[in-house]
């Protein structure tokens, strides 16, 4: 039986789920989630991320990397994690960087944090033996300081979604319609959820599992120092909107209809990454655009190195820089979040507090 029947018969007979439930099982269920099974990343998949884009993204944030281990007083060992690392690519630009600082490289310690078998066995296909596997951050060892990158995780992780009615407010959940296939609808709300002026008809979303993610780095920086950097789609604002979002082969398609065969995101919501982390007692923000961060990195001092060794590339560059930061593209829509230990300024974050 497939993920959407068993859904629908578990939906008959229980009654309806609430959206991160929904979230949870199209993505990871065992049998059928799309993480657990069907992962497809690259020109040829579902989406592509920005290391996927250009080497240059993977480069830049090694260079930050460099830079905050300094500022960090070059301990060794120290873990360098990646959270949710897709195809590896990440890591391994990044990693190409490390040799401008051999020692760099020589004090880090690489931990995948990844439950996705069919990306782990990718990611060792890239990556080589090197790093160490774990699938959650609780099992990265404590005791020594933690430099931890996740690009595209925090939108993999459920919102709960909130509708203002004329009457109060109810949380959105999936049921059956008329016609037996999944339906939204909603269940009244005793009391308020969102701490915000809210129009009649808006829908606000929350993501205990995001704030949650953030409290469990944040702890582990304040307990051992580090910084993590945070990036990906989302607001830098609080603000109404369904964000919810299947893709399949580049395309947007109906989540209700596609269960497991499809990317299922939400935005991350970084006011309450930030503001988890703060309670925390990290330090966080200022939550940058991915161009503010990308450009301050020198991304277009490297494109045009780059183009200089390899005119030939020049234009595929050009392309690669555009979609990264401009503002139309990836650019704006793409946010920058470090979370750290109250004693470190990381480069670009050192307004932090
Ligand atoms: C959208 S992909 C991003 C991949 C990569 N970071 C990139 O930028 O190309 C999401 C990644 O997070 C992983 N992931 C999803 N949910 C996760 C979770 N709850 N804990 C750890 N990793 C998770 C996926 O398996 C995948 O590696």
């Amino acid at each position: 039986m497939s993920l959407l029947d068993r859904l629908k018969a578990q939906i008959a007979q229980d009654g309806p789920i609430g959206v991160p439930e929904f979230f949870t099982r199209c993505l990871h269920d065992p049998r059928d989630g799309y993480y657990a099974m069907r992962p497809d990343l690259g020109a040829g998949g579902d989406f592509v991320t920005a290391p996927l884009v250009s080497q240059m993204f993977g480069e830049l944030i090694g260079l930050w990397a460099i830079e905050t281990w300094t500022r960090l007083g070059r301990p060794a060992p120290f873990r360098l994690v990646e959270m949710g690392p897709g195809d590896g690519t990440l890591m391994s630009d990044l990693l190409r960087a490390g040799k401008l600082d051999p020692e760099f490289l020589a004090a880090a310690q690489v931990l995948l944090v990844e439950v996705s078998g069919p990306l782990r066995a990718r990611q060792a296909a890239r990556l080589g033996e090197g790093p160490r596997w774990v699938g959650r951050l609780d099992e990265v060892p404590a005791g020594a300081p933690m430099i931890l990158v996740a690009n595209e995780l925090l939108d993999c992780l459920p919102a709960r979604q909130f509708v203002r009615t004329e009457d109060g407010w109810a949380e959105r959940v999936i049921g059956l319609g008329e016609d037996g296939d999944l339906a939204f609808g909603l269940r009244s709300l005793g009391q308020s959820p969102i701490d915000a002026e809210a129009q009649a008809g808006s829908l606000w979303e929350s993501s205990p599992a995001q704030a949650a993610l953030a409290s469990d780095i944040a702890h582990r920086l304040v307990a051992d120092g580090g910084a993590a950097l945070l990036i990906d789609y989302g607001r830098a604002q609080p603000e109404a909107g369904d964000t919810l979002q299947a893709l399949q082969a580049h395309k947007k398609v109906d989540p209700l209809k596609t269960a497991g065969q499809a990317d299922l995101t939400v935005w991350a919501d970084f006011p309450a990454v930030v503001a988890a982390a703060r309670e925390t007692g990290a330090k966080a923000g200022p939550i940058l655009t991915q161009a503010e961060f990308l450009v301050a990195l020198g991304i277009e001092q490297r494109a045009q190195a780059l183009a200089a060794a390899r005119p030939d590339r020049a234009e595929q560059l050009a392309r690669q820089l555009d979609r990264l930061v401009n503002a139309a593209q990836m650019g704006d829509l793409f946010k920058v979040a470090c979370l750290c230990a109250p004693d470190l300024s990381p480069p670009l974050f050192e307004d932090a507090t």
